[in-house]
């Protein structure tokens, strides 16, 4: 970050927890008590988390507000890079028994509504229990659109995800009387010619926190999936659900 632009944000920054401190009056006691826990934060590695919680969306929306198409959403703590699934499947091994299935469909197509060939998907999401992969590539993967700009992928439904019970994000919110809990989501990136255009999000219309989603401001009506049940052979639920996904029409609208 540019030195004018540092200083700039540091001292708005100072100047709003000014505000914070007098409305409060908070003591230095309560202040070094605020301290501690960041370190505490920090030695967990989740300060990107608890930022992310807090204010990533506010950063994605107003980023992203003149760009027309697909509403972004946080890419999260946990993308990573990912393997090429040629026929769409993003299970690496068989899933608990009680996971639902999930054909994940539709078409990329750029703002004027011309589909976009040749565009690649990227996949990664928790799974039925809530967990991600973070070693290897379960539930994670590219694919690319055809002809047509469709695409489909083979997963599973992922569960609401409550990974900070361990960690001072945990411990925050629940000296707050708060779920720490994310919405069950899969998320998305779209690159078109090696150019990364889109970071997005959908959610799964069974998950129990739709309303209240840790990460405030992250659901949106036009990010929930909604399910086409499917007959299935294995007792386990079985749904379809169509996505479609529209990117701006060049990369500078995205950026002006
Ligand atoms: C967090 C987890 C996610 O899966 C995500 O997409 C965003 C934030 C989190 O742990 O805070
Ligand atoms: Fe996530």
């Amino acid at each position: 970050m540019e030195r004018e632009r540092l200083e700039a944000i540091w001292e708005r920054t100072v100047e709003k927890l000014k505000e914070v401190v007098r409305e409060f009056k908070i003591t230095e006691a309560e202040l070094h008590e605020a301290g501690d826990y960041f370190n505490r934060l920090g030695q967990s590695g989740m300060c990107r988390s608890l930022i992310d919680v807090a204010l990533a969306m506010t950063s994605v929306d107003v980023v992203a507000s003149k760009s027309g198409g697909t509403r972004p959403n946080l890419e999260g703590p946990y993308y990573a890079k990912h393997p090429f699934r040629a026929n769409g499947n993003l299970l690496e091994h068989e899933p608990a028994a009680d996971a639902a299935r999930l054909v994940l469909y539709g078409t990329v197509t750029d703002t004027t509504g011309a589909s976009v060939a040749d565009a690649e998907l990227d996949f990664w999401q928790a799974d039925s229990a809530g967990i991600y992969d973070r070693k290897g590539a379960h539930l994670r993967g590219k694919i690319k659109t055809d002809g047509s700009g469709r695409y489909q992928v083979t997963t599973i439904v992922p569960q609401d995800y409550a990974e900070h019970d361990h960690d001072p994000i945990g411990e925050l919110f629940r000296a707050m009387g708060r779920p720490n809990i994310r919405a069950a989501h899969v998320h998305i990136k779209v690159y078109v010619g090696g150019e990364l255009r889109l970071t997005t999000q959908v959610f799964m219309p069974t998950s129990e926190y739709l309303g209240r989603d840790y990460v405030e401001g992250a659901v949106s009506d036009d990010l929930i999936l909604r399910f086409e049940p499917e007959p299935s052979a294995r007792g386990s639920k079985s749904y379809r659900a169509k996505f479609d996904i529209a990117i701006a029409a060049s990369p500078e609208a995205v950026a002006s």
